[in-house]
């Protein structure tokens, strides 16, 4: 299978790319870092110890990275993904679950793993999935550019390519979060040839694929546990025998509730569920080549203008949205 190493800010969504990535079949997950952005990276390790301990996934290394952007101020966004980064979930402390690691050493780690199986079997590609501000991979960028080249494939969730922003009216919030690290990111791959290009999905292509109520009450309804009411303006304490899925319902059901605020839907856009779903090769996308300038300051902060080639990103575009609830929903299906 592929192997994945998830550098995440856990956050609503990125709970549901993890639960894609712990249930789906033919990936790996190797490893988990964090980044500062939807909350602490602290907190962030915190969450995902939680996500994947409710998958039943206790064997993967989770670690914190970087706690702050490369020159600004940390900014976290507790309105979206509630005061801890996981709506009304109830996250238990695991202190026993993080490690005390650099994170690029588990990157290099998890880069390094020999392959199962008989003695001279081929290493599997790595991919590394990014859903949080990109201060890692620009970091592990000054540090160690060689290492970056051995994944073999990069995803990244951010940016916005001729759409609106949703922190700034240009700026999407991982970009906007960590201007400079977005920069580094995409003047580091300027030029490169296109296979090396990360694979980069903005608000344009995350916003084309909205989850509705119905989608988690049918995941609910097909593992024969209780459906969830999910009603505006109403929580309602969920608990059934599947921890993903009591997790994710109270989750998501602040990231309805927040979005029906701000955008007057009762819908969600699960960003880096579609971020993480296209590695596991049943969603159809297409990819385009661009050029990417990220804006640093004033109102250009986290703006990100596609320019002419050289490329630095194959942006996606057109996904088979029905696709992305089918195999996520699949994956939830693995849960027992
Ligand atoms: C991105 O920002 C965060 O709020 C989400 O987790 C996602 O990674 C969307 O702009
Ligand atoms: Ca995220």
């Amino acid at each position: 299978p592929r192997r994945v190493v998830a550098d995440v800010d856990t956050g609503i969504d990125d709970a549901c790319a993890l639960s894609w990535l712990a249930g789906t079949g033919g990936v790996e997950l190797m490893a988990c870092t964090t980044v500062s952005g939807n909350t602490t990276a602290e907190l962030a390790a915190r969450n995902t110890a939680a996500v994947l301990d409710a998958c039943g996934v206790n064997d993967v290394p989770v670690v914190v990275g970087n706690t702050v952007p490369r020159e600004v101020p940390l900014v976290t966004t507790p309105e979206t993904h509630g005061p801890t980064g996981l709506g009304h979930a109830h996250v238990p402390e695991r202190p026993d679950r993080i490690a005390d690691a650099d994170f690029l050493e588990v990157w290099r780690d998890a880069l390094d793993a020999p392959p199962e199986g008989y003695a001279g079997a081929i290493v599997p590609p790595t991919t590394l999935l990014l859903t949080g501000p990109l201060t890692n991979l620009a970091d592990a960028l000054d540090r160690d550019p060689d290492l970056v080249e051995r994944f073999d494939q990069i995803v990244i969730m951010g940016g916005s390519f001729d759409h609106p922003g949703n922190t700034t009216d240009r700026a999407e919030w991982n970009t906007w979060c960590d201007p400079h690290a977005a920069a580094r990111v995409y003047e580091h791959f300027t030029g490169r040839p296109e296979a090396d290009l990360p694979i980069v999905c903005g608000l344009d292509i995350t916003e084309t694929v909205e989850m509705h109520p119905a989608h988690l009450r049918g995941y609910c309804s097909s593992a024969g546990v209780p459906e969830p009411r999910l009603r505006p303006g109403e929580v309602e304490e969920y608990e059934c025998r599947l921890p993903v899925l009591t997790l994710l319902v109270n989750a998501l059901q602040f990231y309805f509730q927040f979005h029906l605020d701000h955008d007057g839907q009762y819908i969600v856009h699960v960003h880096d569920l579609l971020a993480a779903v296209l590695i596991g090769g049943r969603v159809t996308f297409e990819t385009e080549l661009v050029g990417v300038h990220v804006g640093i300051e004033g109102d250009a902060r986290g703006a990100t203008e596609i320019t002419p080639a050289p490329a630095a990103a194959r942006r996606v575009r057109h996904v088979d949205s029905g696709a992305v609830f089918v195999d996520w929903g699949r994956a939830l299906r693995s849960f027992r």
